[in-house]
């Protein structure tokens, strides 16, 4: 069989995302021993640049695995020697007809197999595709993209993105990325449902009373707010991360594990879902703050956003999937910049034990004493479960407990970076990571009349201050659906 070769081209390669993010995993996938045994790395952007320069650049975001340090310098150097750079117009197909001639250079007649990832902004991404496309596709092997998001800010530009792009490409060739999905207790999620009997039977609303889904970061947009205040939260992270995590949450049992069949049932759950009303969202911004003499900016105090921006920087939502399984069970979404804590967090609270024969026990607060799965994404990735536990004793105290997987206890080895997945799965054709063109369209058809509405009305956000637990608004949302936010409770946050 003819050897086969891979050329990664990173598509504005002095970018941030690709400075912070995916050289970094390209070293990590390298120094695992993951990347094939022919494989080249282009930067390609405007800037003049040599490969030195480039190579500098790249040495600088490169770190080591803590666990092995041995050889990492041996094994930088190597992997730098196979960087190299291009310097190039976007929209140029000569331009990436020279990068075409660089690239055969190097496959050196070997089968040639071609990934280019588009760390640029959106509206380049066609241009980009079409040159690369028309003047640097692979000739024998495959040819493949990775573009992320913004994918559009509404259904109708993200269908106009879409059939821009597949203009030139097979759906087959494009690899839609949502970071999210390449965490490990994202992708855990199934095994957790699908591999251990106590849960899956449980996985309904006959047993389950809510479910919540948490992003929250410690700190607002300083200096992405050119970028953000065009999107907003909802469409940074509900629409994508947080909904994405619903549907692996909330979906059928796959056929198999076949990246169709997930995607499947992805879709399907999510053509089940009820359009987003207006009332069942809570809009916030946040505004500066002084605590412990350091002054916070508020949001409209970032330079690269227009002043009185009616942007939200947090929102709560409540959404309903109607289908036999999930009937009226309200899924709970929230996500927010500066705000205390920096976690993304799924919460799934059980139902009342039926006639709950130590009841008196525990008082009024009924709700205290429900079963509550936690499934801690981020950071000290976890999962526990809380359950009613006997105060050892001869009295009769019952006490909330947590069943703990914590995951730094358990496991020694280093969790990847989810580029370092998504990467190595693009390279070896494993779409399961990646979302599908439908699975986008029912994501954006979900939001879109709503974000619409938003926009329409002028829906001021509710102010909070910068490093707070966001607006009290979230909290009558949850309220009105008998909920609690399972992360401000007492317990949590002690
Ligand atoms: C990105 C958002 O998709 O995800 C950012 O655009 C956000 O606003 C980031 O900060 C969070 O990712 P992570 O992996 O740091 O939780």
């Amino acid at each position: 069989e003819r050897e086969s070769t891979v050329s990664i081209t990173v598509v504005g390669a002095s970018g941030d995302l690709a400075k912070k993010k995916i050289f970094p995993a390209l070293f990590a996938l390298y120094y695992e021993d993951c990347l094939p045994k022919h494989f080249t790395i282009f930067g390609y952007a405007r800037s003049k640049m040599t490969d030195a320069e480039l190579r500098t650049m790249v040495s600088r975001t490169l770190t080591c695995r803590i666990d092995k340090r041995e050889n990492c310098n041996e094994k930088m150097e190597q992997f730098l020697k196979r960087c190299f750079y291009h310097s190039g117009q976007y929209d140029s197909e000569d331009n990436f007809a020279e990068l075409d001639k660089k690239l055969r250079e190097h496959e050196a007649g070997r089968l040639s197999n071609r990934l280019f990832y588009l760390s640029i902004p959106p509206n380049i991404f066609i241009e980009v595709v079409k040159s690369a496309s028309n003047s640097a596709s692979s000739k024998n092997g495959w040819t493949r993209v990775i573009v992320e998001k913004p994918f559009g800010r509404d259904s109708d530009s993200s269908a106009a993105l879409t059939n821009g792009l597949k203009q030139y490409l097979e759906e087959d060739q494009i690899f839609r990325i949502d970071h999210y999905l390449g965490k490990e207790l994202v992708e855990n999620l199934s095994i957790l449902r699908f591999s251990n009997l106590v849960f899956e039977p449980l996985w309904s609303r006959q047993y389950i009373r809510n479910v919540q889904l948490i992003f929250s970061e410690d700190f607002g947009t300083e200096g992405r707010g050119g970028y953000f205040d065009s999107y907003g939260i909802i469409r940074d992270i509900m629409q994508n991360h947080l909904l994405q995590i619903l549907a692996l949450f909330a979906m059928e049992t796959p056929v198999s594990l076949d990246a169709e069949d997930i995607r499947n049932e992805k879709v399907k759950v999510l053509r089940s879902m009820r359009p987003l009303q207006l009332e069942d969202v809570v809009v916030g911004q946040y505004k500066s703050h002084t605590k412990g003499g350091v002054k916070y900016p508020g949001y409209t105090d970032d330079k690269t956003v227009p002043s009185g921006s009616l942007t939200p920087t947090f929102a709560a939502a409540a959404l309903f999937i109607d289908n036999a399984r999930w009937d009226g069970v309200p899924f709970l979404m929230k996500a927010g910049k500066a705000l205390h804590t920096k976690r993304a967090e799924i919460r799934v609270q059980f139902r009342h034990v039926p006639g709950n024969l130590y009841k008196r026990t525990f008082g009024t607060d009924l709700d205290r004493a429900t079963n509550e799965l936690v499934i801690r994404v981020q950071p000290d990735e976890a999962i526990y479960l809380k359950i009613n536990n006997k105060i050892p004793g001869l009295g009769m105290r019952l006490d909330r407990s947590n069943l703990n997987l914590l995951y730094s206890s358990r496991y020694s080895k280093e969790i990847p970076d989810a580029y370092e997945r998504l990467l190595l799965d693009a390279i070896e054709g494993e779409r399961r990571l990646f979302i599908r063109s439908d699975e986008l369209d029912a994501a954006w058809e979900l939001f879109t009349p709503l974000l619409k509405e938003l926009e329409e009305k002028k829906i001021a956000p509710e102010l909070y201050p910068y490093g707070s637990r966001g607006p009290v608004g979230a909290h009558y949302l949850a309220a009105k659906y008998n909920v609690r936010w399972g992360d401000l409770s007492a317990s949590e946050t002690a």
